[in-house]
């Protein structure tokens, strides 16, 4: 792959003299759904596949991009003093949601840059293809320019981007999971507080097995910031009867308690599930920790139960890939990933149900929704590397 994106730098950009070769991965959580933006945990982990990039810097102020996924985009031209979002910039919003960011932290970057991107992600699966190029522009400046910044500081710049510079105002998880990436383990994040722990993947003959619904799901235009704000109307009518910062601080029991001070239904489902799903990936870490993968794989399929009717982000495609999936013998669990309304499952597969789970949740996708899904067995890869 090095080979292959400095052939084409050289291709695009006139030679590659002086350029470096990067990687950031995508990520996949494994449970703890829409707890981020509420304070509760997550368990994301980074993946082997992501966003490979070139970059040099110039000796102007100019910014050229080119990507090998949008080669129809061709080089899309931008400037330092021009450091602002436009629709026509496409994809490149992203890296230079980044540059800006880094203005706005003090770090302002002194000169230009040519930068290709090549994803091998599948795009808008809900496996963070975004997030990857964030991290990887900051890991690139950070690499380029000598900044001083932290693999978290990284993730936090690409979450500030995200929410002022793209107008979506996603959680801490996709960025952190990318920036702190780390072979065979998931990150036990506790979002409230940016601590975490990493914890070894062990499957016991299983494979995580993702599964991309190929319904393309846009997260600015989603749902995502209406669910956002809905939990943020529970949690100021909740904090009438309990002290409390977000809805990762109650249990399950003082939610029932205190639940009926929220006056919408919708608004109590919602709730409802910010506080179980928190509880639910609390448990479901510690019943990896006890090697209890049975147990992993129940706490995932209620997570998508919850997703699925009170949270209201599924929808008929994730549905069928999560239901089919449970019918198959050897599923340990399979439920919804990322933000929803479209994007991707993933499932816990025994090695030898692998074939059979393709084969039949595949057909039956096929046959219910009209086109095919996309199967991928993954690895749990590092975080952001020069390569
Ligand atoms: C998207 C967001 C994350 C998180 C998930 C849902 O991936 O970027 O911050 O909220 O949705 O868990």
């Amino acid at each position: 792959m090095k080979k292959t994106i400095l052939t084409k730098f050289a291709q695009v950009f006139g030679d590659n003299e002086g350029a470096k070769a990067y990687f950031a991965p995508g990520r996949v959580n494994l449970i703890g759904e829409h707890t981020d933006y509420n304070g509760g945990h997550v368990f994301p982990c980074a993946l082997t596949i992501g966003t490979y990039g070139v970059a040099r810097k110039r000796d102007d102020n100019k910014l050229r991009f080119y990507s090998m996924n949008f080669e129809h985009l061709g080089v899309i031209e931008s400037s330092l003093d021009d450091l602002k979002p436009y629709k026509e910039a496409d994809w490149t919003n992203y890296p230079k949601g980044i540059i800006w960011a880094f203005g706005e932290k003090g770090m302002q970057v002194p000169q230009g840059m040519d930068l290709l991107l090549c994803g091998n992600i599948p795009n808008g699966s809900g496996l963070s293809s975004s997030a990857s190029v964030e991290v990887l522009t900051g890991f690139i400046l950070r690499d380029l320019f000598g900044f001083e910044v932290t693999n978290t500081e990284l993730a936090l710049i690409g979450q500030f981007s995200e929410n002022k510079f793209n107008g979506v105002n996603c959680g801490i998880m996709d960025q952190f999971a990318i920036a702190m990436g780390k072979k065979d383990h998931a990150i036990f994040l506790d979002t409230a507080d940016l601590s975490y722990e990493y914890a070894p993947i062990k499957l016991q003959g299983a494979k995580i097995v993702i599964v991309c619904s190929n319904k393309k799901r846009g997260l600015g235009d989603s749902k995502y910031n209406e669910r956002r704000s809905e939990c943020e109307q529970a949690l100021s009518e909740l904090q009438k009867k309990a002290d409390i910062k977000t809805l990762g601080d109650l249990t399950g029991e003082k939610f029932e308690e205190i639940k009926g001070v929220i006056a919408s239904d919708v608004r109590m489902k919602r709730a409802k599930h910010a506080v179980y799903e928190n509880q639910r990936t609390i448990q479901a870490v510690q019943a990896l920790k006890e090697n209890d993968i049975k147990q992993f794989g129940q706490l995932m399929n209620a997570s998508h139960v919850s997703l699925r009717d009170d949270y209201e982000v599924t929808g008929v495609e994730l549905d069928t890939l999560a239901e089919e999936a449970w019918k198959v013998e050897g599923v340990i669990g399979s439920r919804m990933t990322g933000a929803g309304f479209g994007g991707c499952t993933v499932s816990i597969v025994k090695d030898e149900a692998i074939d059979t789970f393709i084969e039949q949740v595949g057909a039956a996708y096929l046959e219910k929704i009209g086109y095919a899904a996309d199967f991928y067995v993954v690895e749990v890869g590092d975080g952001p590397a020069v390569l």
